[in-house]
């Protein structure tokens, strides 16, 4: 006998209260309505209960939709030969997935490719690797920009709220702001030692930010003068999530190495890459051996990034008009909602709704789920709600969407119009 949906959904949480954490299984409970995610096709997620919500969220996944046919049947095909490698022995998954990264960035020199599973992981070892091929330790950064948690990456991650704990440990960053002029930007070169500047052209769990096309050719000049290598963190706003294949291509910055994650495994496996020039990698080239992970590489991983790069590729076109769509609808949003949506801002299919307080941003967020639509937080600009519309959403998805978001945004306002001087008097 199958147990009833709310006992599973029970179990499912008090089991997350107890091993994992009490808020976590508050946060997960209330944007379920204590029901979980149990299915998900295309831009659909359906619950426990029954009901079926959009995905525009998943932080980014879910570029392709879920369950993409050509992914899954990638995954599957590797799944019934072999799902994981020897790793003494060359299996042809993994190289054809570099040969398939490689052009699908397209950008001269960057032939060499180190696969991970996050994100993080690919900050990690181009980070590790600038340091081993430059023998310089330091990094710059820019403020607002995010590359992860691990102890590397968190050192370019800028936001306080994760560096706090750690900050007496974490190795040498220097952040400068999106904003900074050339003296900021001398002091932060002045004593040299710089490794490598990592950029997040569009900056997206810092509020959906896109840094200056005048910042990033700045930085790039100085990366080669000071002979540091310069990382384009695309992991969120790469992969044609913003348009073009990669951001670093389109504005020109001749980066030495390009990130890639979140929707590489096609919304299906964990998968991550550093697409990086010869001189960066040379450490890797000469000893394979001095970064490996047991499952970087992973066949199933692979399979799916070969399947999800085509498919990018293909859904170009559908890509532009979802993100037309999708722009014309945000603008009318906004045009509604002037007082309560401070600002607008992405491009493709990354959009930062910036509400007009933390307390709204906080309500609508919770207030989208039930309704029918999942999107995400900025942890680090609570104020900005995220949206990922994957490339396969259909019109009738969007407007559904655009609709959700409009009565959702009026009562989430009224509320606030309502509970403001109660607040104020307490
Ligand atoms: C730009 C950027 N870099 C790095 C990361 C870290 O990736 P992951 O969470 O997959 O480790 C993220 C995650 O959101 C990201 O947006």
């Amino acid at each position: 006998m199958t147990e009833p949906a709310t006992t599973a959904t029970a179990t499912a949480l008090k089991a997350l209260r107890r091993h994992l954490s009490p808020r976590l299984a508050l946060l997960l409970g209330m944007n379920g309505q204590d029901s979980l995610e149990v299915r998900a096709s295309g831009a659909e997620v359906t619950l426990s209960d029954g009901r079926s919500v959009l995905d525009f969220g998943s932080y980014g996944v879910a570029l392709l939709g879920h369950r993409h046919p050509r992914v899954v049947a990638a995954v599957t095909e590797q799944l019934g030969r072999m799902p994981s490698s020897t790793r003494v022995l060359a299996n042809e998954t993994l190289p054809r997935f570099a040969s398939e990264v490689v052009s699908f960035v397209g950008l001269a020199g960057l032939t060499r490719v180190w696969a991970g599973l996050n994100g993080t992981d690919a900050v990690e070892t181009v980070l590790k690797l600038a340091r081993a091929a430059s023998g310089r330790s330091r990094v710059i950064a820019v403020e607002g920009g995010f590359h992860g948690k691990s102890h590397g990456a968190l050192a370019a991650t800028s936001s306080p709220r994760f560096r706090e704990p750690l900050a007496a440990v974490l190795p040498p960053v220097t952040h400068v702001p999106a904003t900074a002029d050339a003296a900021a930007l001398d002091a932060a070169f002045a004593g040299g030692d710089v490794a490598a500047v990592i950029v997040e052209p569009v900056q997206g769990e810092g509020g959906v930010r896109p840094l200056g096309a005048g910042l990033l050719h700045e930085l790039r000049r100085r990366a080669r003068d000071a002979g540091a290598f310069l990382v384009s963190d695309e992991i969120q706003c790469g992969l044609r999530r913003c348009g073009p294949p990669t951001l670093a291509g389109e504005l020109g910055l001749e980066p030495d190495a390009v990130l890639l994650g979140k929707g590489l495994g096609g919304g299906v496996m964990p998968l991550s890459a550093v697409v990086a020039s010869e001189e960066l990698y040379a450490p890797l080239r000469d000893d394979p051996f001095l970064h490996t992970a047991t499952f970087a590489g992973h066949p199933l991983s692979a399979a799916a990034g070969i399947a999800a790069v085509r498919a990018v590729a293909e859904h170009a076109a559908d890509g532009e008009r979802v993100a037309r769509r999708m722009e014309a609808g945000l603008a009318t949003l906004r045009e509604r909602w002037p007082e309560h949506i401070a600002a607008v801002r992405g491009r493709g299919l990354l959009w930062g709704l910036e509400f007009a307080s933390t307390a709204l941003a906080g309500k609508v967020f919770a207030d989208l789920g039930p309704a029918g639509l999942l999107v995400s937080p900025c942890l680090g600009r609570p104020e900005v709600v995220r949206l990922f519309p994957p490339m396969i959403a259909t019109d009738r998805e969007i407007d559904r969407a655009l609709e959700i978001l409009d009565t959702t945004v009026r009562g989430a306002a009224a509320q606030a119009t309502v509970q403001a001087p109660f607040r104020a008097e307490s």
